[in-house]
């Protein structure tokens, strides 16, 4: 739906994954992963506990080494064995379920200092960066917190800033709201929604499935290392076709419906 008449040379999706494999001694994760996104859309992987959805983003960005198959990101194969892995790395912005702010810095301090260690960007325009993207998180007035200072949520736009400045092609989130309190979760969810309206190409493993409804394109369901299905967003999460999509939607929906049609107790 996003795809659109590009020149040639652009069919290319903004993140191409081939039978990708992933094993850990024994242990195979990943089963054998086909799948797309194009540039501009957002998509969604919903799934139970171990089924390898971190397991998929981390290969995307080569935080793990696959163990077959090929991924390629803007165009670039980063599984290539003579990729310069720092030059896809930048390509690529990562927000994990655990910040990782460093304490000892302030929001603007974090936001500039991978700029200034891996783009070598001067003080001066990395500062300017980082402010222009804690202002595009809604924390123009937080630039000068520390992270003690900040709530979760805060610290979590702190995080989606920083891999912003660094100007990626795509944006790889991993359960970003999922350690947060509840009150915390819309702010950092209205912060992803605007990304993907200003046409941010996303892949996004959440449980959120109001936002996977809403806001993504796709929804892609795994279960055992495989992608047993993907569709539009709406339809994955209403009507899926297979039984195990159904199973897990029904766990993590209910009670969710529960808490709104039970109201304030
Ligand atoms: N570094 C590692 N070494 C060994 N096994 C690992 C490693 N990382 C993940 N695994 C295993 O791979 C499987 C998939 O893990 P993964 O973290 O990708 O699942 P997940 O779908 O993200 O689960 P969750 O919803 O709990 O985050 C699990 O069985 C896990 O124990
Ligand atoms: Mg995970």
């Amino acid at each position: 739906m996003t795809r659109t008449g590009e020149p040639a040379g652009a069919d290319a999706g903004a993140i191409e994954i081939s039978g990708l494999h992933k094993s850990f001694g024994a242990n195979e994760v990943l089963r054998g992963i086909d799948f797309r996104v194009d540039a501009g859309e957002v998509v969604c992987v919903i799934g139970p506990s171990g089924s390898g959805k971190s397991t998929l983003l981390r290969c995307v960005n080569l935080l793990e080494e696959p163990s077959a198959g090929t991924v390629r990101v803007a165009g670039a194969e980063v599984t290539d064995p003579d990729v310069d892995i720092d030059a896809v790395r930048r390509r690529i912005g990562m927000v994990f379920q655990s910040f990782n702010l460093f304490p000892h810095l302030t929001a603007l301090g974090n936001v500039a200092v991978a700029q200034r260690k891996v783009l070598r960007r001067g003080k001066r325009d990395a500062e300017r960066i980082a402010r222009e993207n804690l202002e595009r998180v809604g924390l123009a007035d937080k630039v000068g917190a520390y992270p003690a200072q900040l709530s979760g949520g805060q610290q979590q736009r702190v995080a989606i800033a920083r891999a912003l400045a660094m100007g990626p092609e795509v944006m790889l989130f991993d359960e970003p709201t999922s350690a947060l309190d509840p009150e915390l979760v819309g702010d950092v969810l209205g912060v992803m929604r605007g990304l993907a309206e200003a046409g941010m190409t996303m892949l996004v493993v959440t449980h959120e499935m109001s936002f996977a409804r809403e806001v993504a394109d796709r929804v892609a369901f795994m279960d055992g290392g495989v992608i047993v299905e993907q569709g539009e967003a709406a339809r994955m999460v209403t009507d899926p076709d297979h039984e195990r999509t159904r199973e897990f939607l029904s766990r993590v929906l209910d009670p969710a419906a529960a808490r709104v049609q039970g109201g304030e107790r």
